[in-house]
Order: structure tokens, then sequence, then C-alpha cells
């Protein structure tokens, strides 16, 4: 494990400081780390004992690769409450399932409802299909914490509404949207739901049948504690939809389009064997554990940090309220001090790293007011332990201290 470390002349108890000496990694919600020995080791193994492409040869090797594959889909399957597990194509990240979905669903001249804290993920295809394709976008307001206005979202059906495109949990505020009432509300219109579980795919639970998803988009390099290059997309067997890209798929090669079988007909290309190994692995650790008690675990973490935040004199703290449902990310802004500048001293004086600026979600810093300043966010995951969200409320008391003084 890497260790980066900087001292400063700060004050937190000599023992503490050195235990932490290490990074603290408070950036959960772009990427998961450290992950889990076992995905390491899955990686590594794979890379040392097979390279072969799977789906493509009759040896052993493609068939231990493909072997992997069909394993990580299954577990997946298994974790998402998806029937068929061949109704999950493989990604390269949550942006690419996105994108995927978004223009492979949408034609000309629809409606798709949209909510004002999504990432740039969702904002940007929209915005693109809206300038080539005359798609028509709403963008459903939501509150001060993070709270999509569920009256609002039903006035705005329309009668060339095909899709709903919503994030389940704010990258930037927290904030867990309800899913389940909106996939109600779609089903009733005979509208399809596209979920964006790039903040709560392994960290919330998720059931594509009973919450009524169509498309459920996902990283594997998050919650689900595989490596960055992973991803996916749940596509409901109800939707064709037109492929994102054409190419080989190792099967049906004297046709000159692409299959109609799942999930070839969505994976072109050869796949990321050795980061689908790893995701495997980091899937298991998640179904082991199980999202229930992962998220409650999250939960009782970012309530200790927020009690402690709170207790900064004038520190603003953005989303839920203390006691209130939410993910693992917690936002922060001090008076007057740039949230750019917290987050360096934080880096560079106690190794904790935490993400600053706009999160890629300007609508969502939009909702809270912070659009012009950005935000400190300190987001936690599975591996976060108390000891650690203690230093880091430590660490900001003592930064906003010697600020004020
Ligand atoms: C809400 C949300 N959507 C989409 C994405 C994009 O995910 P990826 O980096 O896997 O493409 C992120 C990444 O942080 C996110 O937070």
């Amino acid at each position: 494990m890497p260790s980066i470390f900087f001292f400063s002349d700060q004050s937190i108890g000599g023992d503490d400081k050195q235990n932490m000496m290490k990074t603290t990694y408070f950036d959960h919600a772009a990427s998961s780390w450290p992950k889990p020995p076992q995905v390491a080791q899955a990686v590594g193994k794979w890379v040392e004992d097979n390279g072969a492409n799977p789906g493509r040869g009759s040896h052993r090797l493609a068939m231990d690769a493909s072997r992997i594959i069909y394993d990580c889909r299954w577990n997946l399957a298994d974790l998402l409450g998806v029937k068929n597990p061949l109704d999950i194509a493989f990604t390269a990240n949550a942006t690419m399932a996105l994108n995927m979905a978004l223009s492979g669903y949408l034609r000309e001249g629809d409606h798709v409802i949209s909510t004002e804290l999504e990432h740039n993920s969702v904002r940007r295809p929209l915005e693109w299909l809206k300038r080539t394709r005359g798609v028509e976008v709403t963008y459903v307001p939501a509150d001060r914490k993070g709270n999509i206005d569920l009256t609002a979202l039903a006035d705005a059906f329309r009668k060339n509404t095909r899709l709903a495109a919503v994030s389940h949990g704010s990258n930037v505020l927290g904030s867990i949207l309800q899913v389940g009432e909106i996939g109600e509300m779609c089903r009733k219109k005979g509208v399809r739901l596209l979920v964006d579980a790039a903040q709560t795919a392994g960290a919330l639970p998720i059931d594509v049948e009973k919450m009524n998803i169509d498309l459920l988009a996902f990283p594997g390099h998050k919650g689900l504690l595989g490596l960055q290059g992973t991803g996916g997309l749940y596509i409901s067997p109800e939707i064709d939809l037109e492929p994102f890209m054409y190419g080989g798929t190792g099967g049906f090669s004297e046709e000159t389009g692409q299959p109609d079988v799942r999930p070839d007909r969505y994976e072109a290309g050869t796949l990321n064997t050795p980061g689908i190994a790893g995701l495997n692995e980091g899937v298991k650790v998640v179904l082991q554990e199980g999202t229930e008690a992962i998220h409650r675990r999250e939960w009782e973490l970012s309530q200790l940090l927020m009690e402690g935040l709170m207790q900064v004199e004038g520190l603003e703290l953005l989303g839920p309220s203390l006691g209130e449902a939410r993910t693992g990310t917690v936002s922060f802004l001090l008076p007057k001090m740039d949230p750019s500048e917290m987050g360096m001293i934080l880096d560079k004086s106690y190794g904790i790293a935490v993400r600053t600026g706009l999160h890629c979600s300007p609508l969502s810093h939009q909702t809270a007011g912070t659009l012009g300043s950005g935000a400190v966010r300190a987001s936690i995951g599975f591996s976060t332990t108390r000891d650690e969200v203690v230093y880091v409320i430590q660490a900001v008391q003592e930064i906003a201290r010697t600020y004020r003084d």
C-alpha cells in the first residue's frame, strides 16, 4: 500500500497522527480504495495464469476466461435482482453505460424527465441528444438538501415522454432519491426508467424488478469494489436498445449486423477480463456482507462525521440533515475558506484525500447554492473505519481553528 506522508506542526496527538501517516482515503464516491485483498489477488492471478480472449476460441484458457465473466455476470444479477444475467452488459464505467442507454433508446422528438441532481454523465449526453436529435428534457427541481419534488416529477409527464433518467444517489449532497416511487409512476404511465446507480451499486439495496427499473447503469470501481475500467448496464428484456458499438463478438461472424443475442449485442470487442476477474471478487464481498449491512455501517459513520463537523463554528454541511437517510457522502464548506485550500491542507498536512470543486455536477451545486464555491466532499466507503472518521473530524477542527486565528 502506498504511503505518502507529509508532516506539519499541527497539534493532533502524536500517536494518532503517526498512525494516519498513510493516506486516509475519503474519496470513495470517485473510486473505492483500498480494495479487498482478494480483488488484487484475482487480477494478479489472471495476469499470471491466463491472458486469453473470452468467447473467442475453444482452447482451455479462452474457456476459463469465459467462465470468469459468466460467474461475475451471475453474481451481479444476484446482487441487483436481475432475473436473467445475460441482460447485463459489461462496460468500461458508468458513463459508457449511461451513454449506451440514452443514445440507444432515445429517438427524434422524445421527451425525457431527469433531475437537477444529475452528474454530467447523464446531463451531457442528454444535452447532446437535445442538440442532435431534438430530444426534449425536463430537469425536475430538487431542494437544497437534495430531495426531488415528486409532485413536480409527476406533473412533468407529457404525451411524448419515453424515459425518466434519474440518479439513485447524489454524488454531491449524499441524498437518496425515491427510485421505487419514481419507478411506480413510470410504470403507470408506460414510461421506461433509467437509473444512474454510480453512487449506490454495492452500497444500497437495489432490485431492478421490485423497483421497476428498466435500465440500470453502474460502475465497477466504486461500491462494487472492483478496478477502474469496469462497469455495466442492465437492459430489461422488454427493451430493444440500439447498440452503442458495432464489431466483433466472437460468434455469429457471418452476419453483417450486430447479433440479436444478448449480451453479445452490447459487448463488441474484447472485454476487460482482468478487471472483471477483480470485480467478481468485489461483488462476492458485497454479497457476503449484504448491502443493507454495508449501508447501515456507512450511514452510522456519516452521522459520526456530521456530528463532529457540526462542532466546527460556522461550518456548513450540505445535503440531508443529521438523522435523515443519506449515502456515505458528506460535503461541507467553511465560511471564507476556499474548498480547494481546505482540500490541499487536508492532503499535504494530514494525508487525507477528499475531493473539492464541482464534482462533475454543477446542477447539484446550483441546487445547493454552492455553484460559485464548490465544496469539500468527504466520502465514506466500504473500508472506512471509525478511527479514520475521528481523524478527519480532528483535522478539520484544527484547520478551522488555525484559519480563524
Ligand atoms: C452520480 C454519478 N454518475 C456517473 C458517474 C460516472 O461514473 P464513471 O466514472 O464510472 O463513468 C459518477 C462518477 O463519479 C457519478 O458520481
